[in-house]
């Protein structure tokens, strides 16, 4: 059961961060009845995070503010997807006197096929879970993310996990070690719609099968064969809308990473690298391609969305 929900003027914002994903392995089988595409994916969160604050409003507004490099391509109204959150949590945990100031900080790629919308979303429903005082468990919290988007349960927990369904019935899985990545961003995003619709097209993929090497090689912590077993159904059509994205996956080849694939939908491309001098070395062969907006390096697995400490004090 519920507390009571309130704030009071004097309750302090709440900050939440909130960390990107890349899918080691997104199998896809053919579109249901109900426009999904049934997946078996293996999500592993990675060190780029949004930075989520929710402040206290007792006027029932829910507003939404966005800093970061690519601020001005994220939408402040109600579409965007953490006042979309806070509007699913007040609507069925609290009143509609409850309001909040949401400001979220910008350091994942938007529209970039690593679930930036979706950890804001996940970043949201912590924190207006926490400000609203509502006293919501795991199970609470995992079904509103799965109302809210495919990509938003995995943002809850981070870690490495299977997905199965739409990507939203998650299991938890053990992995050793540290993961070095390098991101090459576009400037452009691509539609998740616009990718599964391409996918379709061209005659889908492999299918959902749960990729059992690679969560063995996850477990084992060997390296190596975590980079033999990625893989991305959505490849093929995420290349054919975006042809040139291919030179970007052969460049960092070239510059010595282990492996390389599309992020999710795209268009990010991810390197997985040996370490982080060699990263460092990738990135900047990286930086000197023309359709390369940004390159990030980052480590997985990272943790899933997380209050952070000093903001809960008055
Ligand atoms: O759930 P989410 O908002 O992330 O999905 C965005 C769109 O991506 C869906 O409307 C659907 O067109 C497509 N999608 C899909 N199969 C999935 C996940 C997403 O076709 N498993």
């Amino acid at each position: 059961m519920a507390s009571t929900p309130r704030t009071t003027p004097r309750t302090p914002p709440v900050t939440v961060r909130a960390s990107a994903k890349v899918n080691l392995a997104l199998g896809v089988g053919p579109r249901s009845e109900d426009g999904f595409h049934p997946l078996a994916t293996v999500f592993e969160a990675v060190g780029i995070h949004d930075v989520i604050t929710a402040g206290p409003r007792d006027d029932g507004a829910i507003t939404v503010t966005v800093e970061g490099a690519q601020a001005d391509l994220v939408p402040t109204d109600e579409t965007n997807l953490a006042c979309r959150a806070a509007e699913l949590m007040r609507s069925r945990w609290a009143g509609p006197h409850l309001g909040a100031d949401i400001h979220i900080v910008k350091s994942i790629p938007v529209a970039g096929g690593m679930a930036g919308g979706s950890a804001d979303a996940a970043g949201a429903l912590l924190a207006c879970s926490v400000l609203w005082d509502i006293d919501t468990g795991p199970g609470d919290l995992h079904d509103l993310a799965a109302e809210l988007g495919s990509d938003v349960p995995f943002a809850l927990i981070g870690g490495v996990a299977l997905g199965r369904g739409r990507g939203d019935r998650l299991v938890p899985v053990i992995f050793r070690g540290t993961h070095h990545w390098v991101f090459a961003t576009a400037e452009e995003g691509l539609s998740t719609p616009g990718v599964y619709r391409r996918f379709d097209e061209l005659g889908g993929g492999a299918g959902d099968l749960v990729p059992t090497a690679l969560i063995a090689a996850l477990t084992r912590g060997d390296i190596d064969a975590v980079a033999g077993g990625l893989g991305n159904d959505l490849q093929d059509a995420a290349l054919d809308l975006r042809p040139e994205l291919a030179g970007v996956l052969e460049a960092g080849i070239e510059a010595g990473a282990m492996a390389g694939l599309i992020s999710g939908s795209g268009p990010t491309v991810a390197f997985l690298v040996g370490g982080e001098a060699i990263g460092r070395s990738v990135a900047k062969s990286l930086r000197g391609l023309p359709r390369v907006s940004a390159v990030k390096l980052a480590r997985g697995p990272a943790q899933g969305a997380q209050l952070m400490a000093g903001t809960l004090e008055a």
